[in-house]
């Protein structure tokens, strides 16, 4: 698993998806940089979202709101209060890690050894296993669980009631060790707020203090009326935003997992209170439809429903995929109610209520939010399509089986050899497909070479011009994850591409 993570980073890098921020001063940890086909799947990505919310839905509208925002704001969404990690550090290797992280990562451990059972089980069974029913009776399993809920109880206990005393004081009893120098020596547990903070304004007297958001869904919910007046929607009705946001995150691992400055494409969808709970549902259920448009295969995605909800919350749940390093959220979907809506109320002072022309009443609207990590999505996508291949003649090929509405370039255009009138050819194709699509051309090395290069980097089509095409105008089509290849005429390749890669 850790060897297979390790090839995603260093094929995105190789690639040119993703470089590490300042890499020539050694790099800034837990900040990245999109590079030329990075930026070309980022966007798809966005605009395939996008499409889905808002073009697709008559009741979905968007907004791009400031990153910086007034700070009571932050006051209001609790993110001032609550938007904390709980931090330990180690007294001898003075490296700083959050808390409650060992300990999920000694429960990790634990469930690998249910992991570990299971499989020799598996073995020893055969077809005959019942892996449900070996989970729930085998001995040394059910030990295992209980321990691993136990711990996981009373963290999640101990930090509801702030009791960081009592944190500390697990991490002892569990004997955890600094993961780099094996010292049991910590001390005791801070909370630590996420938000970044600046300042606006020029003299020091003057200077206001600024967060960076932590999230776009704030800048959502104060323009709720704006939108709603401007826009005459109805409830129920949407608005959806993608941007930057910022939190200063101590566990800086697992690439682009977890970030310091990320981007988020979020909805909210406002609703009559007490319809909140069919609402959700029906965003849970068009949400993972979404996902499962992209055939990535239904295997990879699981839901898992909060029972621990955060302060704004009536229900939550998240979409989890199967990264390289285990099943990890990927999108939340909250049921908000009227909580933000309510607060900005209170920290404001200004109405903000929908007047239903139909009862003639007014409400605060309760919400549904859909919350997904553009560059989580964009791991999720990319690790799933990188493959190691052996083909028939028992080579090997790398290849980045993206799916082909996202990938960066859709077609790469190649003449068969440098000469003879081909390149002059297979410009005249690039130049007009280009109007439509990404298309790169290449002419350098032999053509199985050539396809090799697309193949890695994830380009679905590659057209080859040869010394037919000067004879009759068709060409090469060859296809990436089947490397079938087809002669079609030279005319007929932008339908064909287009029949593949329209979102
Ligand atoms: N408005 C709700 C909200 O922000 P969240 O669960 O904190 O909820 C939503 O974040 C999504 O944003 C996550 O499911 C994840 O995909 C993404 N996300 C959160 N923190 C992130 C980080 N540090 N780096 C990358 N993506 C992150």
């Amino acid at each position: 698993q850790e060897d297979n993570f390790k090839n995603v980073i260093s094929h995105a890098k190789e690639y040119g998806y993703v470089f590490q921020s300042s890499e020539i001063y050694d790099g800034l940890s837990a900040v990245y940089d999109y590079a030329q086909n990075g930026v070309e799947l980022k966007k798809n990505i966005r605009e395939y979202w996008w499409k889905a919310m808002v073009q697709m839905n008559e009741n979905i509208v968007g907004l791009d709101s400031a990153i910086f925002m007034h700070p009571t704001t932050w006051k209001a969404s609790g993110h001032v209060d609550a938007f904390n990690d709980p931090l330990i550090d180690n007294k001898d290797s003075k490296k700083r890690y959050r808390a409650d992280v060992l300990i999920e990562d000694h429960v990790a451990k634990i469930e690998a050894k249910i992991e570990k059972e299971v499989s020799k089980a598996a073995k020893r069974f055969g077809d005959a296993f019942d892996q449900e029913q070996f989970e729930a009776t085998n001995p040394r399993v059910l030990r295992y669980k209980e321990e691993a809920d136990t711990i996981m109880k009373r963290m999640a206990g101990s930090l509801e009631k702030e009791d960081l005393q009592d944190v500390k004081n697990l991490i002892e009893e569990l004997g955890i060790a600094c993961p780099l120098s094996g010292s049991k020596n910590w001390t005791d547990v801070k909370q630590f707020n996420l938000m970044f903070g600046t300042k606006l304004g020029a003299s020091a007297e003057s200077a206001m203090d600024l967060y960076l958001r932590p999230e776009t869904a704030q800048g959502i919910f104060v323009n709720f009326l704006n939108v709603q007046k401007t826009g005459r929607m109805k409830i129920p009705f949407g608005i959806a935003q993608v941007g930057k946001a910022f939190r200063n995150e101590i566990v800086a691992r697992q690439f682009i997992f977890r970030m310091r400055e990320f981007e988020q494409m979020e909805m909210q969808f406002f609703i009559k209170p007490g319809t909140q709970g069919e609402w959700y549902e029906t965003w849970k259920e068009r949400r993972m439809k979404w996902h499962l448009s992209l055939g990535i295969g239904e295997e990879n995605y699981r839901f898992h429903d909060h029972e621990k909800l955060a302060h704004y919350a009536d229900a939550a749940a998240d979409i989890e995929f199967r990264f390289p390093f285990g099943l990890k959220e990927l999108e939340g979907i909250h049921s908000r109610t009227d909580f933000d809506l309510g607060r900005h109320e209170e920290f404001s002072g200004k109405k903000l209520q929908y007047f239903d022309p139909e009862t003639q009443e007014s409400y605060v609207p309760y919400v549904i939010e859909t919350s997904i990590g553009l560059d989580r999505m964009f791991l999720a996508v990319f690790s799933n399509a990188l493959q190691e291949e052996t083909l028939e003649n028992g080579s090997t090929r790398t290849v980045l089986k993206l799916p082909a509405v996202l990938a960066p370039t859709k077609v790469a255009i190649l003449p068969l050899v440098k000469k003879d009138g081909l390149p002059e050819v297979a410009m005249q194709l690039l130049e007009e497909l280009q109007w439509d699509f990404n298309v790169t051309y290449d002419e350098k090395d032999a053509v199985g070479r050539r396809y090799r290069r697309q193949d890695a980097v994830g380009t679905p089509f590659c057209v080859t011009v040869d010394h037919q095409t000067l004879e009759d105008n068709t060409v090469t089509l060859r296809y990436r994850d089947s490397m079938e290849q087809i002669r079609i005429p030279m005319s007929e390749v932008a339908a064909k591409v287009a029949g593949e890669v329209d979102m």
